[in-house]
């Protein structure tokens, strides 16, 4: 039994001009204690397939397929369950903190309700571990700053909050959806190797959203490449860095900034993302895809694995093919 599976995920909207295919047919696990990263680039379905995990989609779309987190079915689960599984074994962190929380409240307050409501504790005891768990964060002087307003802190600090807040209740998996694209370079690394830490003190399993490859090295046991609401590629960060073999994985790598790149300059795959009204035919990067041939525009590759352990593609070609 995996920590986290998820089997054939689908997400559609209804929309005034059609339906939107955000999420076709996605399949990956977590195993506990863990880091994986998923990256591609906007409209790949990456926060559409954490929304569905989450039950937080918005109320034109609609979910199918199964989401097993410890062999328990949590795809579609009713409110109240939900929200026992929300913030007790899973929490989420979401891109910009201040849509998360209250601007009239102080920190204190937001922190000791989750406590309170989640956990039954006392007032006193739940300011008492809400400081515990800024402490944890590094967020300094918190027994005087879990006083103040959001506002009232600056972004990367804001996001520590959030993420001291999305740990009140110990839970098992945290999912955080681009939790640092809004910050500037150094704060943003200073984030990645928090949630690192998180996962060794904790053993808390993350899943980390992100469209900036450079923050996946080094922090994430495994990467899921997606485009076009598909799985691309999927293995070991290692793996997927020392040995891209699909041909989205090689444009992201490609695309990269270096710092020896004389001309310093960001590269970008050419070509637009695919239309998510039109059913997927083929496979979705094809249109894009260097290394097209006539398969690619008429049949979907299948995920198989590669000779590589857990490391999984859904490409035509040979892996040989495409160097
Ligand atoms: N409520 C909605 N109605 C219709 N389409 C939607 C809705 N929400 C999301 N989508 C579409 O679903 C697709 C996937 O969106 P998603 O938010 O998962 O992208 P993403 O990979 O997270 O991109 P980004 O990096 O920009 O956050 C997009 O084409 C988006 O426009
Ligand atoms: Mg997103």
């Amino acid at each position: 039994m995996s920590f986290l599976e998820v089997n054939n995920l689908n997400v559609e909207f209804n929309t005034a001009d059609g339906i939107v295919r955000a999420v076709n047919n996605v399949n990956f696990s977590l195993e506990e204690g863990k880091i994986l990263a998923i990256v591609g680039e906007s409209g790949s379905g990456k926060s559409q397939t954490v929304f569905a995990i989450m039950g937080l989609l918005d109320q034109n779309g609609r979910a199918t397929g199964s989401v097993k987190f410890e062999g328990e079915e949590i795809l579609n689960l009713s409110i109240t369950e939900l929200n026992s599984v929300r913030a007790e074994k899973i929490a989420m962190i979401f891109q910009d903190p201040m849509t998360s929380l209250n601007p009239y409240m102080r920190i204190s307050e937001q922190m000791a309700e989750v406590l309170i409501h989640h956990k039954g504790l006392s007032k006193t005891e739940a300011i008492q571990q809400s400081i515990n768990m800024l402490d944890a964060v590094k967020i300094p002087e918190a027994k005087s700053r879990i006083r103040m307003y959001p506002h009232e802190f600056s972004g990367g600090m804001r996001q520590r909050v959030m993420i001291a807040m999305s740990l009140l209740c110990h839970p098992k998996l945290l999912i955080a959806d681009e939790p640092t694209t809004a910050l500037d370079v150094t704060v943003q690394a200073q984030i990645m190797h928090l949630l690192a830490d998180i996962q060794k003190e904790f053993g808390t399993s993350i899943v980390l959203i992100t469209h900036d490859l450079g923050v996946v090295a080094g922090n994430s046991d495994d990467t899921l490449v997606m485009y076009g609401g598909q799985v691309m590629e999927v293995g070991s960060t290692e793996h997927v860095y020392a040995n891209p073999t699909h041909p989205y994985t090689q444009g992201l790598m490609s695309a990269v900034p270096r710092l020896d790149d004389k001309a310093n300059k960001l590269r970008t795959i050419k070509g637009n993302p695919p239309n998510m009204m039109l059913a997927p035919v083929g496979c979705p990067f094809s249109p894009r895809c260097k290394f097209s041939q006539s398969i690619c525009a008429t049949k979907a590759p299948e995920l198989l694995r590669t000779e590589t352990k857990n490391h999984q593609r859904a490409c035509h070609l040979a892996p040989e093919a495409l160097l």
